[in-house]
């Protein structure tokens, strides 16, 4: 059998998580990466992050199915090459493109001359059409003719142990009809449902509708959890009550701000190509302030119920953006150590996943008698005994500690 070769630009949370699938799958992948240390990494089949393990990727470059480069010359024989670098927001929030405008034009003149390139970065509407393939084809000019252009905005969910690449439905489009008949055969390989949108502005807009979706469900949430605090109604309880409805009634549980890299800024991009266009979306940039100042609302609070927050020993726990994840980026841990620094808290951070954070270390849960301790983000091997132990008193945004203990208050 010929082997079956993908590129894939990008070797971080959502590359490597493909390396992985198609690896399995018995597909012989190349990737690429600009960061050299990432890619020495990967040779010496260390993993940076848990979408891939390092054992998975010892066996996959010991069997000659992975080979991880900066080299973008080594994709002049890549039929399917799949486009996973960064879509993040800028120092002033906007949607910041140079990465996949920098990936098109380090790969353009190198692509094969059928090549079908997939964009699987998050974007908004029109970037296949109007970023991408404009950028390949100036740069490769007749060259260009033959190249078919695809998207499919990644789903993926790390860490998630339930869904994965092969049952997590697929959103694809191309350019024309020829476009589409390949990504759907590519994906149909390893992904158990393929749904085939009729333009890339449907895929791509799907992808947005999906996480602004979340954003203004959970902004609501917690905007209903704060009023359910001050009136002493266990919202927990609130919610399940509610999910009891069989239809139109989906539950998302309150908690100290939504981060990742794809719920606080997806919208965000939405929000902007909207604003080009000349149109307003209040609701989704309410949640998106909403969100944003979550952190604060939060310190407000503490105050109303403590009192001054000077001097007292805090302690956030868990500074990820979720359980049982590496990942800290758009952390809401960050703005909420920022505003309870500002009141003149001694603040602190644990977390059993994380040794270095913030440009500090992960202080010891033991270290202290913590005043308050801020429960964020709970993970497997978290010990909840030795936080009850030492604090004073323990505010809660997972729900997951036990409230019988008396120092434990849901926020
Ligand atoms: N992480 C997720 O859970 C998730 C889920 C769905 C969608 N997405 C989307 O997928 C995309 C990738 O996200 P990620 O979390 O994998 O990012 P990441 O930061 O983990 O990894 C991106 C990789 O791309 C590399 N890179 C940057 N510029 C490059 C270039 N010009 N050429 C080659 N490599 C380059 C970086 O060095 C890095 O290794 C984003 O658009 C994101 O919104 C992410």
């Amino acid at each position: 059998m010929l082997p079956r070769n993908v590129g894939i630009i990008g070797l971080g949370y959502v590359g490597l998580s493909l390396v992985k699938s198609l690896c399995d799958k018995g597909y012989r992948v190349l990737g690429v990466d600009i960061d050299s240390e990432r890619v020495e990494e990967l040779v010496g089949s260390k993993s940076p992050n848990e979408s891939i393990s390092s054992s998975d990727l010892k066996r996959f470059i010991g069997a000659d199915l992975f080979h991880a480069t900066t080299d973008p010359t080594l994709l002049k024989d890549i039929d399917t090459v799949i486009i996973a670098v960064p879509t993040p927001l800028s120092e002033d929030g906007e949607a910041d493109y140079k990465f996949l405008v920098n990936a098109c034009d380090l790969i353009s003149s190198h692509l094969k001359a059928d090549a079908l390139l997939i964009n699987e970065s998050t974007s908004h509407p029109g970037t296949l059409r109007d970023l991408i393939a404009p950028i390949v084809i100036k740069s490769r000019g007749d060259r260009a003719k033959d190249i078919k252009f695809a998207c499919s905005p990644e789903r993926v969910n790390p860490g998630d142990v339930v869904f994965s690449h092969g049952n997590t439905p697929r959103v694809v489009s191309g350019l024309d009809n020829h476009a589409k008949e390949r990504v759907r055969d590519f994906y149909a390989d390893f992904v158990d449902h393929i749904f085939v949108a009729s333009t890339p502005e449907v895929a791509e807009m799907s992808k947005l509708l999906e996480n602004s979706f979340r954003l203004v469900n959970i902004s609501f949430i917690n905007e209903i959890n704060d009023y359910c605090v001050s009136q002493g109604i266990p919202v927990r309880e609130v919610i399940q009550a509610a999910s009891t409805k069989p239809f139109g009634f989906m539950p998302f549980l309150p908690g100290p701000g939504v981060g990742g890299h794809c719920i606080p800024v997806d919208p965000a991009y939405l929000l902007q190509d909207a604003a080009e266009k000349g149109k307003a979306l209040p609701l989704l940039e309410k949640a998106l302030q909403s969100n944003r100042s979550r952190s604060s609302q939060i310190t407000s609070f503490l105050k109303t119920e403590l009192g001054s927050l000077k001097g007292k020993k805090v302690l956030i726990e868990g500074v990820t953006y979720k359980p049982n994840v590496t990942d800290t980026r758009e952390t809401p841990a960050e703005p909420l150590l920022e505003s309870l620094t500002a009141e003149g808290a001694q603040v602190h951070w644990h977390d059993s996943l994380v040794q270095n954070w913030n440009k500090s270390e992960s202080s010891r849960v033991s270290d202290n008698k913590w005043d308050i301790t801020l429960v964020l983000v709970l993970h497997e091997d978290s010990d909840v005994s030795e936080l009850i132990r030492h604090s004073e008193l323990i505010f809660d945004f997972t729900g997951k500690l036990p409230i019988d203990s008396g120092k434990v208050r849901l926020i």
